[in-house]
Parts: C-alpha cells; sequence; structure tokens
C-alpha cells in the first residue's frame, strides 16, 4: 500500500504544509516528503525545533527537490499565520505542539496556548483553505488511566497530565469539525516515536536520544522507577508511513478517526537501556561496564504502554518496516555521527 502511495504521489505531486517542520518527526516528513517530489510548505516558530534540522535535510536532497521548499518562520498562536501558511495546500500534517509530559506539569498555560489555541488556529485555518485532509500528531497520552493493554483507539481512560488533556482536546475538536463543518481530519497516536534528529539535550529529551547522549558523554544515565516501566518504542520511519498514508488514503471510511502509531511490541526501560549500550559499546567498548542509576518514578507517567495497531493497518494499510532493533541500528549510526 505504502508503496503504491508514493508511487502515486510522484506521478501526481501535491502541495503539502508540515508544520513543526524544524523539529524531530517534520523534519523526517519534510525530508521523506521532498525526496518523493512534493511540494512543501514548513511553518514552525524554532521554539524547540532547530534551523540545523532543516539545514540537514537540505543536505539529504537534491537541489531541485529542496526548490520546492518554502520555509515560513512564525507561530501557530497566531491565527493569520496560520491562515498564510495552508493557502492552496492540499494536506497539512500538523506536528507543531510543545511536547513533553513534564513541561505541561511545570507551565500548563504555555502548554495549552500551543497545543490547544495553535491547534484550534490551524484547524480554522485548513477548513476555510479547503485542504483535503487535516492529518495531526495525536498521542498515546490519550490513554492515561486506562488499565487495559494493548491499547484500543475506543477504550480511553482519564488523562494524567496537562499535555495528556491538550492531546485530547485535539482529537475532540477534530472530531466537532468533522461533524459541524464536513472537514476531513486524522489523528495519529503516536507512541515514542525515535529517530535521527531527535534532540538528546534539554530537560525535557526523550529516554532513546537522552540515553545515546549520557552514553557517548560518558554521563550518569537515570532511569525512572524500577527499569520494569515499558513502551511500545517506534522508528521515525513508521511513522512517517503513516502519515502519508493517512493523507492519501481514498477510503471515505478512513477519514475522521485516529490510529495508534507504533510498532506493537512492548520494551521495559531496562531492555531499552541494554539495547543501546550494546550499540554505544560495540564502537566504545568501555561503555559495557557502564549501569544505569535507578531513581524514583515520574509524575504523570504511565507504567505501561502498548498498542494494538490493527486498525491502522486494517483501515490504512499501516506496514510498520522497523522493529525497535532495526530502528536503533539506524538511529545509533546518527547518534555516533552526530555526537560521538
Ligand atoms: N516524539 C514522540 O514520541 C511523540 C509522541 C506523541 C506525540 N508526539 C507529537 O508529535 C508532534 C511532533 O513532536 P516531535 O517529537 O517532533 O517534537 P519537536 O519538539 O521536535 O517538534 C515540534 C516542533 O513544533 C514547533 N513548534 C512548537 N510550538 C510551535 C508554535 N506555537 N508555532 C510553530 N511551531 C511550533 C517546534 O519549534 C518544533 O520544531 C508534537 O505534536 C508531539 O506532541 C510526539
Amino acid at each position: 500500500m505504502y508503496k503504491k502511495q508514493q508511487k502515486q504521489l510522484t506521478e501526481q505531486p501535491a502541495s503539502w504544509l508540515v508544520t513543526g517542520v524544524a523539529g524531530f518527526i517534520g523534519s523526517n516528513l519534510l525530508e521523506t516528503l521532498l525526496k518523493l517530489n512534493q511540494q512543501v510548505v514548513g511553518l514552525d516558530n524554532f521554539s524547540t525545533g532547530f534551523q540545523h534540522n532543516l539545514d540537514e535535510v537540505k543536505t539529504n536532497v537534491t537541489a531541485q527537490q529542496w526548490d520546492a521548499f518554502r520555509f515560513v518562520e512564525g507561530d501557530i498562536r497566531d491565527v493569520e499565520t496560520c491562515h498564510g501558511a495552508c493557502k492552496d495546500m492540499d494536506y497539512v500534517l500538523h506536528q507543531a505542539a510543545l511536547g513533553s509530559v513534564p513541561r505541561s506539569i511545570e507551565d500548563p498555560l504555555t502548554t495549552n496556548a500551543n497545543n490547544i489555541n495553535g491547534f484550534l488556529n490551524m484547524l480554522v485555518a485548513a477548513r476555510d483553505a479547503k485542504v483535503r485532509r487535516f492529518v495531526y500528531a495525536a498521542s498515546s497520552s490519550t490513554y492515561g488511566d486506562h488499565p487495559g493493554l494493548p491499547k484500543v483507539e475506543e477504550k480511553t481512560g482519564k488523562p494524567l497530565s496537562p499535555y495528556a488533556v491538550t492531546k485530547l482536546v485535539n482529537e475532540l475538536y477534530a472530531e466537532v469539525f468533522a461533524r459541524t463543518y464536513g472537514f476531513e481530519t486524522i489523528g495519529l497516536r503516536y507512541f515514542n516515536i525515535f529517530g535521527k534528529r531527535q534532540d538528546p539535550d534539554g530537560a525535557y529529551a526523550a529516554v532513546i536520544p537522552k540515553w545515546f547522549g549520557g552514553l557517548l558523554e560518558k554521563e550518569t544515565v537515570f532511569i525512572n522507577g524500577d527499569g520494569e516501566t515499558s513502551r511500545d518504542f517506534c522508528f521515525i520511519d513508521n511513522c512517517v508511513q503513516a502519515n502519508i498514508l493517512a493523507a492519501t488514503a481514498t477510503d471515505s471510511e478512513a477519514a475522521n478517526q485516529v490510529y495508534n502509531v507504533a510498532f506493537g511490541e512492548r520494551t521495559t526501560l531496562t531492555s531499552l537501556y541494554d539495547l543501546i549500550r550494546e550499540k554505544v559499546a560495540a564502537r566504545f567498548p568501555a561503555v559495557a561496564e557502564a549501569q544505569p542509576v535507578y531513581r524514583d518514578f515520574r509524575a504523570g507517567d504511565v507504567r505501561h504502554s502498548l498498542a494494538d495497531i490493527s486498525k491502522a493497518q486494517k483501515m490504512l494499510g499501516y506496514n510498520p518496516e522497523y522493529s525497535i532493533r532495526d530502528g536503533l541500528n539506524e538511529a545509533s549510526e546518527w547518534y555516533l555521527q552526530h555526537f560521538a
């Protein structure tokens, strides 16, 4: 299915708006779209994204492909900026948001302004511009305190953090826009996406880049809790695939839905640490002796996370090509190249 959609896009290029384009997921979407010879507009305010992510994409595509990209530096909290960016777009892949559960606990107002007001501005602008489909980054945090495993889209619990509230509200707004304006949206509930260009620095870094960075810098690596907390880690290329399939799915039943985007396998934090240490130790043998330090559980974190991905498989033809091991192989090359 993915190969077919890619071929069709190459034959009939479309216009895409990627918000959050200077971030981790956004810049990977940009790279794939440009390699498929699409026209791309990217919007970002560099709050957690970087010019160097865009510069790296430039080096990975041809000059002609890069010419098909237009960057707009701006903020989704400004509705006029959103209107301008959505003009003449076929598809919107909305990634811009403030990630991180702890950040949202420390500063719920800023997370709310970016993730809810900004989201609503983007919905209004995309609806007014009559884009064909609005695909947005939802989150596994929406499962909240629901104990069921694996997570199925219909069974959610109460949110455990302000961040999770914002992602739930996004889904509610998207559903209401479908119902009241006949506007087509698809929400992708990402489960711990990882891969190249995910930032290892800063207080709110995600666990995989942080541990690669920590082991490479010979710093202490902390594991929150007893190490048995588990996640469904999903390599970035699987996530990019899901976005392209969601935007271009022609089955009308596929629209106005939310889908889990994951690999469908659970890895504990201790096993993850071992896998990352193994990768770094292959280059720096002394790292094989490194041991993590276990500390308190973190507020707002869910204990276990594992996705049922059958809905995306069935409705979108999603077929994740990279297991966690495959993904870590790819990611480790990038981290070793950039941070060793
Ligand atoms: N990475 C994951 O595992 C994961 C999991 C679940 C959901 N998500 C969601 O996926 C999306 C992308 O996440 P990411 O990991 O690439 O994070 P990221 O921080 O690397 O990217 C987010 C980008 O959005 C930009 N941005 C933030 N607020 C903005 C604003 N007001 N106006 C314009 N640009 C703004 C940032 O500068 C950054 O470039 C987010 O919506 C996030 O909540 C990510």
